[in-house]
């Protein structure tokens, strides 16, 4: 990407994204600061690692049409592209996903080459056909998260404040755009994290390589963005001398003040100071700092690190069209209850989401509600389950569904037993009204006779969202997640070996629709991001470009061993100050930022094996080469 850079070769134009408070901007922030750095930083990519590879199975159905079963996040954007693909009309073609195993963002576009493939081939040989891909083929074939390469300068004060900033971000976009350019997009918007920039300056620019075509990864660009300005706040904290948190703290966003993002949205729901505050305490961080320092003092091999790291991610497409979704609920006569929605199951736990959800707004039990596959012939039109915000919205437009059918069931239990609909209350399988208790599944079939319509569409769409794609400008984020790490790590300076001790984590979910579900999305993305910056690295042979590490042989994904034995998983109390689905947060790609306090305690560890006097070079991913790497540098060994 460096090289293509170099060429001004792009898969997309360049993006510039700008902000100033002052005159002059960040240049002359920068220039007039008391102190200035410049540096450059290498994160690497990531293999979605989804346990189910991509797979397509089409059936040719009457008059040139075609089934698809498809393990994809977008079966809307397959129906399309299949369409193309056999130039037939989108009602020709009918995709269902059942679940997923797994998608991580793998499965928003890629899936289309396997979809379209395999149905042209139905098609044409008038046979149903499988695609299903070898894990060594799909790694060879199919993009993966883009490693990104930045070259930045800042100016800041005494205590560490930011006061003017630039910074340069490279992408590996391989051959084709792809989903590159809103990846690109969601970067310049994280590059802020928890922090008020007050004059920044960035630039992104997708690289155009001779390698598969990089796409999603949860957190799409999101983590990218963020780990660029933590790594450049650990780096002014080290060249100082203070204690990182310090540093991160002074420049957290205000509240009322100091709170516009460089896109210019508002940062209303600031909770970043409470939370990281009780973090802080909960973890002991200072008595481990000291603990920590004391360690290293007497161990001259083994040393320890210690990073806390916070993290802000918004919520929504960026593209505010994508920001809506619909859904299906039936309830037959016996009471029980069928949902459909445009989500995707992939193991994120939508499908239990939305179907409690339903049950809670007609007061039935979980058993009795089920979720069907997702199916472009009953829902139609729908986003890809992706940005984190399928429970948001497709949980909001089953809830719409729901409501309705509950409004017309209370209006029919009122005609039949008296007293006023709007008194009407549904709970525990049954029904309350005029004083009379009446089970659900007596109503339904009382309706029924009535002939009341027992089934609803339902609709939603985010309120309040614009984005100006040119300018880089307007609100594109409902509302933001919040959350931070702990992470306490020990390295082998002989070796490059680490293991991580222990973590703490405190994460934002607004009011959690199912704890048990959040704290697992929380805990995978955690360890799957602590993947990402640690063991998993991407190497490409020189001469042939060929993929070498394609297979777990060679690409080192965690494994239960490397969960630390100390892991504190927390979700912060507190409404969503927005009106989302019952006051919850997307809870999918925010938390993949809390690793990053993995990284930082790894470098922490490798500065103290230099007694603090310069700050590591350390690169990510922090395998144990790059890692002793960094530590014989920082030892003044020049290997
Ligand atoms: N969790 C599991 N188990 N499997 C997955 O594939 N994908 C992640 C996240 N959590 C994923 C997952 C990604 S990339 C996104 S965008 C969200 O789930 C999508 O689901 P949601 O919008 O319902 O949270
Ligand atoms: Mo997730 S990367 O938005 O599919």
């Amino acid at each position: 990407p460096r090289k293509a850079h170099e060429l001004g070769q792009y898969v997309m134009p360049p993006m510039h994204l700008e902000r100033s408070t002052h005159e002059g901007g960040a240049r002359a922030a920068m220039d007039a600061a008391p102190h200035r750095l410049k540096g450059s930083f290498d994160v690497g990519g990531q293999e979605q690692f989804y346990l189910e590879g991509q797979i397509s199975y089409a059936t040719p159905k009457e008059d040139g049409a075609v089934h698809i079963h498809c393990s994809t996040q977008h079966p809307s954007e397959m129906q399309h592209l299949v369409a193309h693909a056999l130039g037939v009309a989108s009602h020709s073609v009918h995709v269902e996903c059942r679940r997923m195993g797994g998608g991580f963002g793998g499965k928003e576009s890629q899936s289309a080459l396997f979809a379209c493939v395999a149905a042209v081939a139905a098609i044409r040989l008038q046979k149903p056909v499988k695609l299903r891909l070898d894990r060594d083929d799909d790694f060879m074939i199919t993009g993966r998260r883009h490693c990104f390469w930045y070259e930045y300068e800042v100016g800041y004060d005494d205590e560490g404040r930011v006061l003017g900033a630039e910074i340069s971000m490279v992408s590996r976009a391989g051959h084709s755009a792809d989903l590159s350019a809103p990846v690109m997009t969601r970067a310049l918007c994280h590059f802020d994290n928890t922090y008020w920039l007050p004059d920044v300056l960035m630039h992104g620019y997708m690289g155009k390589t001779n390698t598969q075509s990089n796409t999603a990864f949860r957190g799409f660009g999101g983590p990218q963005g963020a780990i660029a300005i933590e790594n450049i706040l650990d780096t002014v904290a080290r060249s100082l001398g203070r204690d990182p948190l310090d540093v991160r703290r002074v420049n957290f966003y205000g509240k009322g003040e100091r709170n516009i993002t460089p896109y210019e949205q508002v940062v209303t729901d600031n909770v970043i100071h409470e939370l990281v505050a009780e973090l802080e305490e909960s973890s002991d961080y200072r008595a481990r700092r000291a603990a920590v320092n004391a360690f290293n003092a007497g161990s001259a091999v083994l040393k320890r690190g210690l990073a806390l790291t916070p993290l802000k991610f918004g919520i929504s497409f960026n593209v505010a069209h994508f920001n809506q979704a619909g859904a299906l609920v039936h309830i037959y006569t016996d009471g029980s209850i069928l949902v459909n929605h445009g989500g995707t199951e992939m193991g994120q736990g939508l499908n239990t989401k939305v179907a409690q959800v339903v049950a809670h707004e007609l007061g039935v039990a979980f058993e009795n509600v089920r979720v069907t596959a997702t199916d472009t012939s009953k829902v139609a039109n729908t986003s890809a389950t992706a940005a984190s915000t399928g429970a948001d919205l497709n949980g909001k437009a089953a809830q719409d569904a729901a409501r309705q059918l509950r409004e017309r069931l209370a209006e029919c239990a009122a005609r039949l037993h008296g007293g006023d609909a709007h008194d009407v209350r549904f709970a525990n399988n049954a029904v309350q009204v005029n004083g009379q208790n009446v089970p659900f599944a007596e109503l339904v079939r009382a309706a029924y006779l009535q002939r009341v319509q027992l089934w609803s569409d339902g609709f939603y769409a985010t309120p309040g969202l614009h984005w100006d794609g040119k300018r880089m400008k307007g609100h594109p984020f409902f509302y933001f997640a919040y959350g931070a790490a702990v992470s306490e790590v020990v390295i082998d300076t002989l070796t490059g070996e680490w293991k991580l001790l222990r973590a703490d984590v405190l994460h934002d979910v607004g009011r959690s629709l199912n704890p048990a579900v959040d704290v697992g999305q929380v805990e995978g993305a955690f360890i799957q991001g602590m993947g990402w910056l640690t063991t998993e690295e991407l190497v490409w042979h020189p001469q042939t470009g060929k993929l070498t590490t394609h297979a777990p042989s060679t690409y080192k994904i965690p494994t239960a061993n490397d969960c630390p034995p100390v892991f504190n998983v927390r979700l912060f109390e507190g409404d969503n100050y927005e009106d989302s689905i019952h006051r919850s947060k997307a809870v999918g790609e925010p938390p993949l930022l809390l690793p990053f306090s993995v990284f930082f305690a790894i470098r922490d560890a490798v500065s103290a094996a230099g007694e603090h006097r310069m700050n590591p070079p350390l690169q990510a991913p922090a395998t144990s080469e790059a890692i002793l790497r960094a530590v014989e540098a920082v030892q003044g060994h020049t290997g």
